[in-house]
């Protein structure tokens, strides 16, 4: 179970008296005292029936309570306590979505043309499944045999599918935008952009989407309502691809446009100094259909016998001190306590066993910067019940304090690079000065959190869990209202 205590958030705490715990107690008072007779066989069955709907209300809570962060539970328990209201999710309490229309050249054609979006070659198999691309069936073995359609090779930057998607069947979307809180732009952002990364075009070709989109979305009568601050979109790909400030450099500038100012941006990797910049869990491969598939998964990491301390599943480059390089020969050195995954050239691009299976059997993972400070093996080892190891803070601490625990250390250790630089701390030292309980309680902690760092399967969701993409909407939806009360203003 969660602790019911506020997670890490940029936000300001919610308002807390403008959503008034009800007191579930007197509020059924009310409804029982003034229709009920103890006398009459009739009342007794009401009362009967009265108390059942209160033992499954409060088990229904207890259950949400325990996968949903402070923030959303005293809210939560507002609509479930009262008997007149159906069910909590007609509630929108934190406002309605619209999505908007977009012109087809700024997502589904990109979709269409799936066979040129890198210089490489066909990509069009990562578009598979809604997304989730082929279905990860070496993985047979490996997982239990009931959780394998639930595993895809899933390429990390997918994240504008999965929000796209998933935002179509948000209980809470409208389809009349006066109503609507907030806005999505369903832009493919990343997908437009990645073809021109690493061919020779120009400034322009690599802004080409980005400006049509911001064109397009300043006509729209809404744009005008906020400047922008209840708009919002994903950026399937790390920031530092949106942010060219020259011509000649890499990448597109679209989050430098005037108009994306306002935007509030949801990216796998953030600028920590852009209040607009969110950062989400960048897609793994598994994607569960259900919340029993969570709960059955999360069961079948804490069992596992862990047979490595620690591992380290990644490339080198060919640059000088590459911090990457020392860890995978340091590693090698170390093989009765570290476990290797080499993933030189292409070798790891389609998915390989090797990695999951690595990650489940070893206690700790090492987790160092990749090409920037974030890698999408942090969320492949956390999945696996695996505790990570930092060597930046910025690689997570400073990235998803939406979806991580408050506390770094409840769930990670952090070693100091430059000290393993110059030799004057061992990491394997450092891992085994960790006693069996509080290897323990971290790892329960990293499990605890997988239904926070994984993308479900089902378009509706989970239900009673709320996973990455129902963690950052509320996030926004509630970042939003709260602007929104403060006039928008910085
Ligand atoms: C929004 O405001 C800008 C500047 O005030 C104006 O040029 C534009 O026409 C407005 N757009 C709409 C759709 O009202
Ligand atoms: C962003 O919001 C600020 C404050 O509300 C406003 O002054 C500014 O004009 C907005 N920027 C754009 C590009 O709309
Ligand atoms: C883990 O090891 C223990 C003791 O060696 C054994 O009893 C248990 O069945 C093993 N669990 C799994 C899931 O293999
Ligand atoms: C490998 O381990 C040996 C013995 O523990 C040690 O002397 C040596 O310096 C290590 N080499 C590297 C590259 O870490
Ligand atoms: C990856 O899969 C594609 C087809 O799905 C194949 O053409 C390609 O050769 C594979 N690449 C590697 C490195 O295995
Ligand atoms: C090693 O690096 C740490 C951290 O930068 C520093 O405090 C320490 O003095 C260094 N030790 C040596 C022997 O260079």
């Amino acid at each position: 179970m969660l602790p019911y205590s506020k997670l890490p958030s940029p936000d300001p705490p919610p308002k807390k008296s403008k959503f008034p715990e009800l007191d579930p107690k007197s509020s059924l008072n009310g409804l029982i005292y003034p229709t009920l007779s103890l006398q009459s066989p009739r009342s007794w069955l009401l009362l009967v029936i009265l108390l059942l709907q209160v033992i499954f209300v409060l088990v229904l809570r207890s259950v949400s309570m325990s996968f949903s962060t402070s923030h959303v539970a005293p809210q939560q328990s507002h609509p479930e306590i009262s008997a007149s209201v159906p069910r909590v999710s007609d509630q929108c309490e934190l406002g309605k979505i619209y999505v908007y229309d977009l012109p087809k050249a700024l997502n589904e054609d990109l979709l269409q043309n799936c066979h040129e979006l890198n210089p490489w070659g066909s990509r069009c198999d990562m578009l598979l499944n809604d997304g989730f691309g082929r279905q990860a069936s070496a993985l047979n073995g490996v997982v239990p045999e009931n959780l394998l359609p639930a595993w895809h090779w899933t390429d990390q930057f997918v994240l504008e599918i999965i929000f796209h998607r998933r935002i179509l069947n948000h209980r809470c979307r409208t389809l009349e935008p006066e109503s609507a809180a907030a806005f999505y732009i369903p832009f493919y952002v990343g997908l437009a952009v990645g073809k021109y990364l690493w061919s020779d075009s120009s400034a322009k070709a690599r802004d080409m989407h980005c400006d049509m989109m911001l064109k397009w979305v300043q006509d729209q009568p809404y744009w005008n309502r906020s400047d922008g601050w209840d708009h919002f979109t994903a950026m399937g790909r790390i920031t530092w691809d949106f942010r060219r400030s020259k011509d000649e450099d890499w990448g597109s500038s679209c989050i430098y446009k005037k108009a994306m100012r306002n935007i509030t941006r949801l990216l796998i990797e953030r600028n920590p100094w852009d209040y607009f910049d969110v950062g989400v869990p960048y897609p793994t491969g598994f994607h569960p259909r259900s919340a029993s598939d969570v709960t059955q998964w999360q069961d079948y990491v804490r069992s596992r016998n862990r047979s490595s301390l620690y591992c380290f599943a990644g490339a080198t480059r060919m640059v000088k001190n590459d911090f990457r390089s020392m860890l995978l020969s340091h590693c090698k050195n170390e093989s009765g306590s570290c476990r290797v995954v080499d993933c030189e050239g292409t070798r790891c691009m389609n998915g390989t066993s090797a990695i999951l299976e690595t990650f489940l059997d070893s206690v700790f993972c090492l987790q160092p910067r990749g090409d920037s400070f974030t890698r999408r093996s942090i969320f492949d080892c956390m999945v696996a019940g695996s505790i990570p190891v930092f060597f930046w803070k910025r690689s997570a601490y400073f990235q998803y304090a939406w979806f991580l625990p408050d506390e770094p250390g409840s769930y990670s250790v952090f070693i100091d690079r430059n000290e393993v630089r110059n030799g004057t701390k061992s990491i394997k030292a450092v891992l085994e000065s960790y006693s069996q309980e509080e290897v323990k309680r971290m790892r329960d902690k990293v499990i605890d959190y997988i239904p926070k760092f994984i993308y479900a399967k089902s378009r509706e969701g989970l239900g009673t869990i709320k996973d990455a993409f129902d963690v950052a909407i509320d996030g926004v939806l509630r970042r939003i209202k709260e602007q929104q009360e403060l006039g928008f203003k910085w």
